[in-house]
């Protein structure tokens, strides 16, 4: 169990540790400083419905209850540790796996943990407007409960600074409180995180397909031969479940509401749906093509010298080590990639210890496809011909083999004039964004009460009715 009278609740035996307990309280204010700055707008006096980890036990891992959101317990849970657990994979396989930080390693596994932390305050900064012009007090709750949870990650990975890597490691917690999505100056690390996410349409497609990386990169680095890395990434999976399932389930709830007023009033051409109040299936295709790419360049390039090095180092390991039935060495393998060569893209097979970030987003984008079948079936089961479907994992990127090449979605290598005729049939336009953004502005408050352009959900959270006060505005 977490203890809950700590000032920072925790399950590492914080009180213990003296100086590591007074810098983090010591951070604890500035945090909060900037949650206050950059979390949800006008949310500080509003109690919600929110679950908090209670223990690191898989069953019964969290309560619910009303929270004042800045009163929420922000904490540290690692998953416990196994004392028997050793490194899985590279040149270290075998040897027990790592309490402390190895010295030789010390730079590079810091940049893995702050790249990764990074993306976690960037996301509730892209969010922050959205309660604003949320469709439900059950979506509004379950943006916020996502905030929060971004906020304990960010709170998860500062541990693993200050405790293991001194005073950097002080200094890059900071750091991660001064830069900001989208700031000119100052942005955050990795591209996507910032985009601006400027309506709930971009909010749902984000928690579908970004924090879905996030997982992705969890996961490989759950089973880090530093083994309070792992054992914190294992924790926060547990909780990144249900962003992900915010997102798929929006998104399918969008289409639901859309096949029915489309069947409903016999409408097909977009003008005639959007004319009813409801998204588009086409503007739906267009924003999965943006987040969809912009999210599969999060992996980083397709050959990468720095992901081996991660692999060997046993620092960074794949999706699911220990499951696969290799050597965990992978010096003799090899693996597939992609180039461009004149106006062909065609397969190139490179040593596989390279390869790992394609494969990584490989093993990623065999999830999503399997996300998108699910919302494929929503359409079909209303009766209705349109199909959603994935890009060629060529267009729209900014990194790897295909980043200055303009790939169509069926993967033909185009002209940069044939491709910006088509930019607009493929990736939202002003107007779009316009549109969408037509239909959330104001927020749908009253209990029960969902916008026009969304289905109700199937259920309400934690056993709740639908019409459940999720959130109190007192
Ligand atoms: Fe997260
Ligand atoms: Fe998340």
């Amino acid at each position: 169990m977490i203890d809950y009278t700590e000032k920072i609740p925790n399950n590492v035996d914080l009180g213990r540790d003296r100086v590591l307990q007074r810098a983090l309280e010591h951070w604890q204010p500035a945090y909060m400083s900037w949650w206050y700055d950059m979390g949800p707008t006008e949310s500080h006096n509003y109690e919600v419905y929110l679950r908090t980890a209670i223990t690191v036990e898989p069953d019964g891992w969290a309560k619910f209850g009303y929270v004042r959101m800045p009163e929420y317990r922000w904490g540290i849970f690692l998953q416990p540790r196994n004392v028997e657990r050793t490194v899985t994979f590279g040149t270290h396989k075998g040897d027990p796996a790592w309490q402390e930080v190895p010295g030789e390693y010390r730079s590079t596994l810091r940049r893995v943990i702050v790249t990764q932390c990074d993306t976690e305050p960037a996301s509730v900064e892209q969010q922050r407007m959205l309660g604003m012009c949320c469709p439900s007090l059950y979506d509004l709750r379950n943006i916020f409960q996502v905030n929060v949870e971004e906020g304990r990650h960010l709170w998860a990975m500062v541990y693993l600074l200050h405790r293991y890597f001194g005073r950097d490691g002080r200094e890059e917690a900071e750091a991660l409180l001064e830069r900001r999505s989208g700031d000119v100056d100052n942005p955050r690390i990795l591209g996507a995180f910032n985009e601006p996410t400027p309506d709930w349409l971009a909010f749902y497609m984000f928690t579908f397909f970004t924090d879905r990386d996030g997982k992705f990169q969890l996961s490989a680095l759950a089973e880090s031969g530093f083994d309070p890395l792992a054992r914190t990434c294992r924790f926060m999976l547990t909780e990144e479940a249900h962003h992900m399932f915010v997102g798929e389930t929006g998104v399918s709830r969008i289409l639901q509401r859309t096949c029915e007023v489309m069947r409903e009033h016999k409408v097909e051409m977009p003008g005639d749906v959007r004319a009813l109040g409801v998204i588009d299936l086409e503007t739906m295709q267009k924003y999965l093509n943006f987040h969809y790419s912009v999210t599969i360049d999060l992996f980083g390039s397709d050959a990468s010298s720095n992901a081996a090095t991660y692999y060997t180092t046993g620092l960074k390991g794949r999706y699911d080590e220990t499951k696969i039935e290799d050597d965990h060495v992978l010096a003799e393998e090899v693996y597939p990639l992609f180039e461009v060569v004149g106006n062909k893209i065609v397969e190139k097979k490179v040593p596989a210890l390279t390869a790992l970030n394609e494969r990584l987003r490989d093993d990623y984008i065999h999830e999503i496809q399997a996300g998108v079948d699910r919302w494929n079936r929503v359409i079909e089961n209303a009766g209705i011909s349109f199909r959603l479907r994935l890009p060629h994992k060529g267009f729209h990127r900014a990194i790897g083999n295909f980043a200055g090449h303009f790939i169509s979605p069926d993967g033909e290598v185009l002209t940069k004039e044939a491709w910006q005729n088509h930019e607009r049939d493929w990736l939202p336009a002003p107007e779009d964004h316009a549109f969408v953004q037509s239909l959330m502005t104001g927020r749908v408050v009253e209990p029960g009460k969902f916008a026009n352009w969304i289905a109700p959900p199937i259920r309400g959270i934690n056993g709740q009715p639908l019409n459940f006060e999720y959130v109190r505005f007192n």
